[in-house]
């Protein structure tokens, strides 16, 4: 089997976007950071050496890490940060995994700069289900802020009330034409006449869910998430934080040049964000000077396609790829996922937004989740998370009187290799808000959406159990809700949360435990030597 050795030296640099420059947290000075290439069930060792002044953990997310949480990376859940000076080697194994992914810092907000795409191919002499691209890209979308990101969210923290959004999006760092400064100009992706394309997706933004389209061209969605999908035309997707979309894009213009944009979609009241990150599909023989070929973004609040695409998504589910879709249910667990509003008397307004799963807010632990369960220190977590929510109350109508949260570093325990059902479940409690839910160690399968109240008695029957969506990261619809299902095979303690940062910093989070099953391959492994301390 093949070892892929990887250095990320994480050090600042300054860099010069919308006509300003300022010095940001990077991998190796690339913003965005490198892409780690490797085959399935290759072994990833990735070397990360701490040169800034920020304490530091990077996440490979959607990786399964079976047995190997201590390799997982989100700072307090499976591991203490790696300090200034300090050096941690991430080593883990891509087992039956192929596809697009993306690693991130899993600290505070350092995501913002600190990101990158993992890309899987297939094992040598294996072909993609779907026909061979003559070439593959890989398309970062991400935000920029002028101002520095920890600022931002710490003065957001302490005055209790919503941080900036941010400035720009990016497509592969850049905002491109339609920014201030567009003398910088955007990324430009060259193609040929006549061809197909991959492009490999991955939204790294902070807190944005964003459309993505090409003028003159369709998608031809093929996987989500590292997963392989039913291959179908569109000429938008929708890509939430932390999700990946591998299309594929037929060059059948004969030349020209084409506008890329990726906007915001925001069905919430609470935010006008309607920036426009563009970027350029450049057939090759065209002038610089060309006229570019223009599209419309979908407006802000494009619910409709949200919902249609969602809807169209469906595992390939062919005999080679089968949807393992669990048929038999152990846990079927509730969980509302929101915001509240928590009184707080240091804030100018009295109070302070707060977000909740189950109406638990969750409070970070000041050492790892994982090692306390692993040598039973007692006093860091308890397991008593609510399998439900504690009052029935009209999720999606109007408000409870009292919004206020509880909060604890709670956990739910479950099984080895039992089935989990869990519906999540929107609540309007301040306002309808999509939430980009992401489940550590495992991919689920998503069998059923809908809008308002999740029915209990007759939303199961609609269920799809043959070959619903499987991926790490779903959005659950504005004052709607979905069910996912999986099956915990991997040992250890894994982090749910919202993928909107400034949620997760809210508390929209919790982490299951997995205990060890009685085989010998059933139980975590210990951790490394170089486990950072706290
Ligand atoms: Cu991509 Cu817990 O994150």
């Amino acid at each position: 089997c093949i070892v892929r050795h990887y250095k990320f030296n994480v050090v600042m640099n300054n860099v010069t976007r919308m006509c300003s420059t300022k010095p940001i947290v990077t991998v190796n000075g690339m913003f965005p950071g490198p892409t780690i290439v490797a085959r399935e069930d290759d072994t990833v060792l990735v070397k990360v050496v701490n040169h800034v002044n920020y304490n530091l953990s990077i996440h490979w997310h959607g990786i399964r890490q079976l047995r190997t949480g201590w390799a997982d990376g989100p700072a307090f859940i499976t591991q203490c940060p790696i300090q200034p000076g300090q050096v941690y080697t991430y080593n883990f194994t891509l087992t039956g995994q192929r596809g697009t992914l993306l690693w991130h810092a899993h600290i505070l907000w350092l995501r913002a700069t600190v990101h990158g795409g993992i890309v899987i191919l297939p094992k040598r002499g294996v072909p993609y289900p779907f026909p061979a691209p003559h070439k593959e890209e890989t398309i970062i979308l991400g935000e920029w802020w002028k101002s520095d990101v920890e600022a931002v969210v710490n003065e957001a923290m302490k005055s209790g009330a919503a941080p900036n959004v941010s400035d720009a999006h990016t497509i592969n760092g850049y905002p491109g034409s339609l920014a201030s400064c567009p003398s910088q100009g955007g990324f430009s992706l060259p193609v040929h006449s006549g061809k197909i394309y991959m492009l490999r997706i991955i939204n790294a933004a902070l807190n944005e869910e964003l459309f993505f389209k090409i003028a003159g061209h369709q998608l031809t969605v093929v996987e989500v998430d590292a997963t392989y999908v039913k291959p179908f035309k569109t000429d938008t997707i929708l890509i939430a934080p932390g999700q990946t979309t591998n299309v594929l894009v037929n060059t059948n213009c004969s030349s020209g040049k084409y506008l890329v944009a990726a906007s915001p979609f925001m069905d919430s009241p609470i935010t006008v964000d309607n920036k426009t990150a563009t970027a350029t599909l450049h057939y090759s023989g065209t002038l610089a000077s060309a006229r570019t070929t223009l599209t419309t973004p979908p407006p802000q609040n494009a619910t409709h396609i949200a919902t249609n695409f969602a809807e169209s998504l469906r595992s390939l589910n062919s005999k080679e790829y089968p949807a393992k879709v669990p048929l038999k249910i152990d846990s079927s667990l509730f969980f509302t996922v929101g915001l509240g509003v928590n009184p707080c008397a240091t804030c100018p307004k009295g109070n302070r937004v707060v977000a909740n799963i189950n109406n638990v807010t969750f409070v970070m632990p000041k050492i790892s989740l994982l090692q306390a369960h692993f040598f039973n220190i007692k006093g860091v977590f308890t397991d008593d998370f609510p399998g439900n929510p504690p009052v029935q109350f009209n999720y999606t109508g109007a408000q409870p009187t009292n919004l206020q949260t509880t909060k604890g570093t709670r956990l739910y325990r479950i099984p080895y290799n039992s089935t989990v059902q869990l519906v999540l479940q929107d609540t309007g409690m301040i306002a309808p808000e999509n939430h980009p839910l992401h489940l550590h160690g495992f991919n689920f399968f998503e069998v059923g959406r809908g809008i308002g109240n999740f029915n209990p008695n007759q939303d199961p029957k609609k269920f799809n159990l043959v070959d619903p969506v499987e991926r790490n990261t779903i959005a659950v619809p504005s004052g709607g809700w979905t069910a996912i299902r999986f099956r915990a095979d991997n040992p250890g303690v894994w982090f749910l949360h919202c993928h909107l940062e400034v949620h997760t910093s809210w508390g929209l989070k919790m982490a299951f435990i997995v205990d060890n099953g009685k085989g010998p391959n059933e139980s975590l492994l210990p951790p490394p030597p170089d486990l950072p301390k706290c």
